[in-house]
């Protein structure tokens, strides 16, 4: 059975603080299926004071929820399976997307430890895809859930950045996210293989639907990502150092607001490998 946890929701249609919790790879079975409860029901958690992780503690918290998988081509943290975003270093997250999408079996959960976090800024925004697809017009569900998607780790930084603005250190980041080309295909609409929700695929991984030009794979993707992005559909944590925030990957996509200049930001993020989505049709 599942303990009792203090959650303090942050929004109807997604994210939870969870208070009282000091996490670690050594938590009671019991504790961490209240917290797994926690994260299917509101999709992102957040932990308040956990500077008691260093990068083991958080690899052992993450091996309790699944095989924890380096980045497919950014060199991890030396000794460790790590992400690490460093604003330095052009480690700036500032896109809507899901995690890793350009890979067949894509993460099921991220678990992201703020290292370091600039005064003011640097918050990060969760969407809600499952709520999305719920209120898509019915008309829209059917179209969705026929579509099909391609999905790169080459996407189209310029859709996204003005390329003026891009400094050495995104130049170099985009370099190595790309030093090897990673493509796969997803139906637009999954199930969710825990809570069998139906949950939007989509995020700037998206190159194009298959069977569309890429024009109207772009205005198709636009209509489906507007209602992803509608503020009743998201929350923005504002975070301090030492935060630990986990997502469903499978329900969600990201955003890292990028508004606070030469600031350094730092976060580490612990990825538990996932399934090949599955389509309406199986
Ligand atoms: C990420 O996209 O995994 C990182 C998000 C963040 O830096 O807040």
């Amino acid at each position: 059975s599942a303990a009792e946890l203090d959650i303090v929701p942050l929004a109807t249609r997604i994210g939870a603080e969870i208070r009282g919790v000091r996490l670690s790879g050594s938590l009671s079975a019991e504790v961490f299926l209240a917290i797994k409860q926690a994260l299917l029901r509101h999709k992102v958690i957040f932990f308040r004071g956990q500077g008691h992780l260093d990068d083991a503690g958080h690899e052992a918290f993450g091996r309790l929820w699944g095989d924890t998988v380096p980045h497919p081509t950014v060199p991890p943290p030396q000794g460790t399976t790590l992400l690490e975003l460093d604003s330095e270093h052009g480690g700036r997250a500032n896109s809507w997307h899901t995690d890793v999408t350009f890979q067949a079996a894509y993460p099921q959960v991220a678990i992201l430890r703020a290292v370091l976090i600039p005064e003011v800024g640097g918050d990060t925004v969760w969407a809600n895809t499952g709520a999305a697809y719920e209120h898509l017009p019915p008309d829209l569900k059917d179209l969705a859930g026929r579509l099909w998607a391609v999905h790169g780790n080459d996407y189209d930084y310029a859709a996204t950045r003005s390329v003026e603005t891009e400094d050495a250190g995104v130049k170099r980041y985009r370099e190595v996210f790309t030093s090897r080309l990673i493509e796969a295909e997803h139906p637009v609409v999954r199930v969710h293989p825990e809570t069998g929700e139906r949950t939007l695929v989509l995020g700037h991984f998206v190159k194009r639907l298959l069977g569309y030009s890429t024009q109207d794979s772009l205005r198709l993707f636009d209509i489906f990502e507007s209602h992803i992005l509608r503020p009743e559909n998201t929350v923005r944590w504002r975070w301090r150092q030492d935060d630990v925030a986990i997502w469903d990957n499978r329900a969600t996509q990201h955003y890292a607001i990028n508004d606070y200049g030469a600031k350094k930001r730092v976060v580490r993020r612990v990825t538990i490998a996932g399934d090949a989505p599955v389509s309406l049709d199986g």
